[in-house]
């Protein structure tokens, strides 16, 4: 495996790769890997002969009071899982490197990101969307693999390749789950004890959801409040949103019919996470 921190080098090691006809998957991260990012290397593996991973946690997507600064970073440890998953590059650069001295240009798929995290992360999916374009470019994958815990995120990633005619095929990989179904997520390395439990009412809340769904419930408004009902049982956790949308434009839906993405954040002490469901797919 190659560690690589700079952009030339990166760019030269996928272009020779691919000159050779191999077909090039990659797969974006912040670090802290877990389970859920193991399965999109896993993703990648089965569809590319070369695996790319990407690690570097970046600035532009986090607030000025988020956790940017005591965002989980170990790179070492992340290699080493790496490296064992069989991946060829990583690539791993500083923000300098990634955002020379006077970058100005920003990559902004208008409207979706001011929808779900974007309402309450102002100028998240900029970051995101610029960072992702900027990966897009050095690596020049075949394949990108997202995880569905993020939906807005790929959806807001999907229409960006579609509106610049980037030439990557964006792959979404399901949820990766704890036993107890808490979604694997980074963040919950903050959590204490007690916070890690109440958490989870975010996958009670979804499964909630199923449940109505199932028994024939259609109206958004009727669904959000039986949710509500589920978060006032749980005091500790803070709701940020709870929305019943269109995966594709995300845009909110009155009524659970077709393919509906039913998406929910919440804070768990001063920790935010997201999950969600998509229900008629
Ligand atoms: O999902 C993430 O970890 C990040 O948002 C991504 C896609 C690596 C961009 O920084």
């Amino acid at each position: 495996m190659k560690l690589v921190q700079t952009v030339s080098e990166m760019r030269a090691l996928c272009r020779s790769a691919k000159l050779s006809g191999k077909r090039l998957g990659l797969v974006p991260t912040m670090g802290a890997l877990h389970a859920g990012h193991l399965s999109l290397v896993h993703a990648a593996r089965s569809r590319s002969d070369v695996v790319a991973a990407s690690i570097f946690v970046n600035p532009t997507q986090f607030g000025p009071n988020e956790d940017f600064a005591r965002y989980p970073r170990n790179l070492e440890d992340d290699c080493t899982i790496l490296e064992r998953e069989g991946v060829e590059f990583v690539f791993a650069p500083s923000v300098d490197e990634m955002y020379p001295k006077g970058a100005v240009t920003w990559v902004t798929v208008e409207g979706l990101s001011d929808r779900l995290c974007g309402k309450s992360r102002p100028g998240h999916f900029r970051g995101v969307t610029t960072v992702v374009a900027k990966l897009f470019h050095i690596v020049e994958p075949d394949f990108a693999f997202f995880g569905q815990k993020d939906a807005a995120q790929h959806a807001i990633i999907r229409h960006m390749v579609r509106d610049l005619h980037m030439p990557v095929s964006v792959e979404v990989c399901p949820i990766v789950r704890e036993a107890d179904g808490l979604a694997l997520s980074s963040r919950n390395a903050y959590l204490g004890a007690e916070e890690r439990k109440s958490a989870l009412v975010l996958h009670r809340s979804l499964m909630r959801v199923q449940q109505l769904y199932q028994s024939g419930d259609r109206d958004s408004a009727k669904v959000i409040a039986a949710v509500k009902n589920e978060f006032a049982a749980e005091p500790t956790v803070r709701l940020d949103y709870f929305e019943i949308v269109n995966p594709d434009t995300l845009e909110p839906q009155s009524r659970v019919e077709g393919r509906t993405l039913v998406a929910v954040a919440a804070f768990a002490g001063k920790t935010r996470l997201i999950d969600n469901v998509v229900l008629g797919a």
